[in-house]
């Protein structure tokens, strides 16, 4: 990526966690650090370990993630040892009611869930239900499919889950850690913000190995309604 020339359309916030916390945009590209934290399961909401830094040295689930094009799943375009190009988004983020420490200088701004409805609420819960239980055909773990890491595309209108590099390498943990998170962090305080009374069988799950499956399903029944 040294031999990247011109001026930049925009350098912008890219992740409070990061070193470098700030992107680099060139038209619909998106240059960003390559770095994922670690996660220690003393301080991890769900008390899991996770450990990146060999999965994003090797790229191994990077250049997996290449290969899969998913209307719901952010584009990786290329990589080089130290940076990703990332397709840029033009939208908005799907929940930005969190702390400056996370969302930065979206921290508390306009969101989806603002504006939406229960139907469209539910339609991309569903469809990022969907892209997840991709991922795991494809023997990947997102590992943080939280609120704040899905946005809203302008263009084609569609949720777009992003925060795809520090995702690894399918285990049975992390699936159990995708749904837990899923439902945690996005399905239920999302349902909450619209007063969204959604049923026992999904809010608290005998199986939570396959609350992702159950929630696609029932979401499909209720909007098929
Ligand atoms: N493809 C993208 N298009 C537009 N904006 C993006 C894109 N990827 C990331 N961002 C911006 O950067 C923010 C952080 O991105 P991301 O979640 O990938 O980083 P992160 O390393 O997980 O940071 P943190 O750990 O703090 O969540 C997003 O909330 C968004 O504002
Ligand atoms: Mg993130």
């Amino acid at each position: 990526m040294h031999q990247i020339k011109g001026i930049p359309d925009d350098i912008s916030f890219a992740g409070a966690s990061k070193k470098h916390n700030l992107g680099v945009r060139f038209k619909n590209k998106f240059y960003l650090e390559r770095l994922a934290q670690n996660w220690d399961a003393n301080i991890h909401d769900f008390g899991v370990t996770v450990v990146r830094e060999k999965v994003v040295e090797t790229g191994i689930v990077l250049n997996k993630l290449k290969q899969i094009s998913h209307p719901n799943l952010l584009k990786i375009i290329d990589m080089c040892l130290c940076t990703v190009v990332i397709e840029y988004v033009d939208g908005i983020h799907l929940s930005t009611k969190k702390g400056e420490w996370i969302l930065g200088p979206f921290s508390n701004t306009i969101d989806y869930v603002d504006l939406c409805n229960e139907e469209d609420l539910f339609s991309v819960i569903r469809k990022l239900g969907q892209v997840l239980l991709v991922l795991h055909e494809n023997g990947i773990c997102h590992t943080d499919p939280t609120d704040h890491n899905v946005m809203i595309s302008n263009l084609s209108g569609e949720p777009i889950l992003i925060d795809l590099i520090g995702a690894m390498p399918y285990t049975k943990e992390l699936e159990l850690l995708d749904n837990v998170v899923f439902l945690n962090h996005l399905v239920i305080p999302l349902a909450a913000r619209k007063g969204i009374q959604l049923p026992d069988s999904i809010v608290r799950p005998k199986l939570n190995n396959s609350i992702i499956e159950r929630l696609v399903t029932y979401l499909g029944e209720t909007i098929g309604r």
